[in-house]
């Protein structure tokens, strides 16, 4: 393999020039299988290595600052855990914690030492990925506001660039350095930058990997090639272990059942090619995906990225050769405040395994029962790939898989045309250490439409030696004196299961007429066929010890949990619940965690020192089978929650657009008096009228602007730039002239509203949806937020300095008002100004009304409640609020739960019309406060009905949620 990474005289110049004659930290690729900085995380072609233990990585991705509840953190990386994820992706997000160059906030829901310690609670590995840039349908891609004003290109290597992305490293490494393996953390690999692959600057990708280094990261450094380009897998800035991103079914779920055929074939000579010594790293794989304003919505993502893409695609991964697979999404959030990027709206639910209220889903289910696979049958890990002889290898596709150091070998199959909705009848012939057999033997294997199945053969396990089985294992363990192996497939789908026995008249006790047996070269041939629910086929006399053989129908199998007990590395068996966290073992009672949303018989198979089970601490009475296990209910109690009907509550009404009235100070804004810019829109009038130049950096914007008015004067051209579902409304004189999206609007015929003599005053209100990303390293995220071109029509038609402006934006501007919700909480509404979003101001002489109400507006309108909520312990009752409306006017609303901005509206647009308020935010033990701010954009628009609403009601052992910080109008930096 060629040397890589070694620094070459131009970089280490460059580079001794930027660090500033801060030693050089060798970097030198080697041949070896470490990074030469450490020996506790290694790799080799097959797997990562951690402490010298192999295992296949399976994590999700998980943004902290999409959940901002430090205590919900707990919560999701419990769920990863549950659902088999042995990995969590972090990413972090550089403008989320710096409001103002030097200025860096890791308190309160920016404590991301509190991220590290949930996935350390519940024992998962973590990649980090700090960027400088990170994309993720965030502002800026990951940048600060601030670094807009930047007049170097972002991501090359340049004095003024270098010195801004090495200030928030300087930063977050203070984080992730003591949180690595190395230093008793759980940090084992650290991503540099992120796709960078466009306007590719090597040498910025190498001051970053040092800059790392030189901080203290010692875990090997990794690098997300968009796709197979190569990008820094070799030369100046590459990365220990390369790796790259695939999302085969895009991010278009308009026509979610139609799937392209794009899965990966080429991967595996790929890889041989370009890292051969390094395993098949895949740090982004699709999990979901993002859907755009006015998009089919969330759950049409769910249905495309569905649990039988996952079965098709993360298995055709396996088969492909990849041992690291991360999940993007695990769990997506909420983009609140101005946190998202045009693109996208609040909800970054992104169909993830995990829904944006925290839910189980069925892809989620799929996740689990490929992870405890992957997590149990060892040989997996290890595996060179060959190609099987198959009777229908025109239409099925099976990919083989042997291990190197056991006979066990691996059947992947799946149909070659992956959107292939047949079922298809197909044999395989394999070769064992017990002889050759064309599989199944004696009833059907097939693939049913979009599944794919892992088949094992030759696979010794606990006291067992499996021939093979036409059903997939779930997981396997010993229980004391007999052995459980739990399979499944469709229900419906027949099975064959393979056992080497010691002698013929082995017993088979099964209750399910479809089973039959016979014996025949010491194999036990069982056939079956897989129903509704599990039947126990209880094997015994043919080994040293007994086999329960758990034959599971898929939704059956859903419901299998195999919890790792605590303090040991042994796994219990559990069916039913809806979700299951936890298990520890204390003398002989057997303690199950977790949630139900119903009343749930459940099976348990533990081992035979266990005589009592607590379910969420309370005694669960569960009776003994006849094969061992356990059998029970779990009863639901209907918590009665009392959830308050904001269409009949009492709400305060205050008007709230002062800024159209001709008379209004403006005295205390910013005169906009720029000339040049470092943005890449080219103003086409002056002075430059770009919010972030000002230092005004999310949410909406005012500008007023003045002129006298002369009989040469017809009127105004306005250019408004902004992002998608951006909108904008002009005022002229305090007369409503209209609503618009952005771009260009010529204003004339203004029927007496347009002063011929004496100071006209426009007033402009722009809602902005954040700023573009930097996925091409082209700075387009410095794409200005405002009006390009803003002139005076007639025979005084001239671009500069026509009219005289003053702009508003979010209190204090880069100085934040309200440093504990952060830079992208609030914008430049006159009631976010004044703090009408928070928490104890006082509306006692506004208007009380009902919402909703019964009048046209054409200003902004502010409405707030009060309500109380008591969701008792032991329970999780994730809140929304709803909007219910029609869309024929437009209007904008901004929903603020105890002053935290959790809501964009877009009546006109949605697809949005649900928004997940999280406990902690919310309190759920008392009372909060409500705002919601609307912005008409046709004349007339008013809001709808609000209403708040839980998505399910779980008896729960969800970790106690802590209130966070919320602020009230009292504490405002102003
Ligand atoms: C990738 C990117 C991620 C995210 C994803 C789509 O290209 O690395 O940050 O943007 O696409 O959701």
């Amino acid at each position: 393999m060629v040397a890589r990474g070694v620094l070459t005289s131009v970089s280490m110049a460059i580079m001794a020039v930027a660090t500033a004659a801060a030693p050089l930290v060798s970097l030198e690729k080697r041949e070896e299988s470490n990074n030469g900085l450490t020996d506790r995380v290694t790799w080799d072609k097959h797997s990562l290595l951690i402490d010298g233990e192999r295992l296949f990585f399976f994590s999700g991705e998980f943004h902290y600052y999409r959940l901002p509840s430090p205590s919900l953190w707990f919560d999701v990386m419990e769920k990863f855990k549950a659902l088999e994820f042995n990995g969590v992706s972090f990413y972090f997000n550089w403008g989320y914690h710096s409001p103002k160059k030097g200025v860096y906030d890791f308190d309160g829901v920016r404590d991301v030492q509190k991220a590290f310690d949930a996935a350390a609670a519940a024992d998962l590995h973590v990649i980090t990925r700090a960027g400088p840039y990170i994309n993720a349908e965030v502002d800026c891609g990951g940048f600060p506001g601030w670094l807009m004003n930047q007049h170097s290109m972002a991501r090359k290597s340049s004095p003024e660039n270098d010195a801004n992305s090495k200030e928030w490293l300087e930063a977050i490494d203070k984080y992730i350095v003591p949180n690595q393996i190395t230093k008793g953390g759980r940090v084992v690999l650290n991503q540099i930058d992120n796709e960078y692959a466009d306007n590719v600057d090597p040498y910025y990708m190498e001051m970053i990997k040092q800059k790392f280094a030189e901080d203290g990261v010692d875990v090997p450094s990794i690098f997300n090639d968009p796709n197979t380009n190569g990008y820094f897998a070799h030369g100046t800035g590459s990365v220990d272990i390369y790796g790259w991103d695939s999302y085969p079914l895009g991010f278009d779920c308009s026509n979610p059942t139609v799937w392209p055929n794009n899965r990966s074939t080429t991967w595996r000579d790929y890889h041989e090619m370009m890292n051969p010594g390094e395993p098949m790293a895949l740090y982004e794989f699709q999990g979901g995906a993002f859907d755009p304003w006015g998009g089919p919505g969330y759950d049409a993502c769910r249905t495309m990225v569905n649990e039988q893409y996952a079965k098709v695609f993360y298995k055709n991964n396996y088969a492909q050769g990849a041992t690291i697979q991360n999940l993007y999404m695990g769990y997506g959030g909420s983009s609140w405040g101005g946190l998202a990027k045009p693109t996208v709206y609040t909800s970054y639910d992104y169909g993830a395994p995990i829904s944006e209220p925290g839910l189980m889903t069925p892809k989620g289910y799929e996740v689990k029962l490929q992870g405890t696979f992957l997590h149990t049958v060892k040989p997996f890990w290890t595996t060179e790939h060959f190609s099987p002889k198959v009777d229908k290898d025109d239409i099925i596709l099976v990919d083989g898989l042997a291990d190197v150091n056991t006979d066990t070998k691996f059947y992947i199959a799946q149909h070659w045309n992956t959107a292939s909705e047949d079922k298809d009848e197909f044999h395989i012939d394999i070769e064992t250490s017990d002889g050759k057999f064309t599989i199944p033997q004696k009833n059907k294997l097939v693939i049913d439409g979009r599944e794919a199945k892992i088949l094992t053969t030759d696979y010794d396990f606990h006291s067992q030696h499996l021939v093979y089985t036409t059903s997939e294992i779930f997981t396997h363990q010993t229980m004391g004196s007999h052995d459980v192996m739990v399979v499944y497939a469709y229900e419906d789908q027949e099975g064959e299961f393979a056992l080497k026995v010691s002698k013929d008249d082995v017993k088979v006790d099964a209750k399910d007429d479809s089973v039959s047996h016979s014996v025949e070269d010491g194999i036990l041939l069982i056939n079956y066929k897989h129903t509704n629910g599990t039947t126990p086929i209880y094997i015994s006399g043919g080994s040293d010890q007994d086999l329960l053989l758990l034959v599971a129908g898929y939704s059956s199998a859903t419901r299998w949990w195999a919890p790792i007990v605590k303090d040991s590395k042994d796994r219990v068996l559990i069916q039913g619940p809806y979700l299951v966290r936890g298990a520890s073992i204390s003398d002989s009672t057997l303690a199950f965690t977790g949630d139900i949303d119903e009343t749930t018989d459940i099976e348990v198979v533990v081992p035979e020192n266990i005589e009592s089970f607590t379910w969420n601490d309370k005694e669960l009475k569960l009776k003994k089978s006849e094969h061992g296990t356990w059998t029970g209910t779990i009863e639901f109690k209907d918590p009665k929650i009392d959830i308050p009907d904001l269409t009949k509550a009492e709400w305060k009404y205050s008007e709230a657009s002062p800024e159209i009235n001709p008379d209004f100070d403006d005295s205390t804004w910013t005169t906009a008096n720029h000339l040049q810019t470092n943005s890449v829109t080219i103003p086409e009038t002056w002075p430059i009228l770009f919010a972030d130049d000002y230092g005004f950096h999310t949410g909406c914007i005012w500008l007023r602007g003045k002129f006298n008015g002369s009989s040469d004067i017809t009127g105004f051209n306005l250019t408004a730039v902004s992002g998608d579902a951006s909108a904008w409304v002009a005022w002229l004189n305090g007369e409503y002239l209209g609503g618009y999206d952005v771009g260009n609007q010529a204003f004339e015929d203004l029927n007496g509203t347009l002063k011929t003599d004496g100071e006209n005053v426009i007033s402009l209100l722009l809602w902005t949806t954040g700023h573009e990303d930097d996925w091409s390293a082209d700075d387009d995220y410095k794409t200005a937020r405002g009006f390009q071109k803003a002139n005076l029509l007639g025979t005084r038609n001239q671009t500069i300095w026509s009219i005289d402006w003053k702009i508003q934006g979010n209190l204090g501007g880069e100085d934040l008002a309200d440093p504990v919700r952060g830079p992208y909480n609030e914008g430049g509404l006159y009631g976010e100004r004044m703090g009408w979003h928070l928490p104890g101001f006082d509306d006692g002489d506004w208007d009380k009304v009902s919402v909703p109400e019964d009048k046209n507006r054409t200003g902004v309108s502010w409405y707030r409640t009060n309500f109380d909520l008591d969701i008792p312990d032991g329970y999780d009752a994730p809140m929304s609020i709803k909007f219910d409306d029609d869309t024929k006017t437009r209007y904008r609303a901004l929903l603020f739960i105890n002053g935290w901005q959790f809501g964009r509206y877009a009546n006109d647009l949605g697809p949005q019309t649900q928004y997940y308020l999280p406990s902690g935010i919310l309190n759920t033990k008392g009372s909060n406060t409500l705002a919601v701010a609307v912005i008409p954009i046709d004349k007339g628009a008013q809001l709808g009905k609000v209403i708040l609403e839980p998505y399910k009601v779980l008896e729960s052992s969800i970790p106690a949620v802590e209130l966070v910080d919320s602020p009230g109008i009292d504490k405002r930096q102003t």
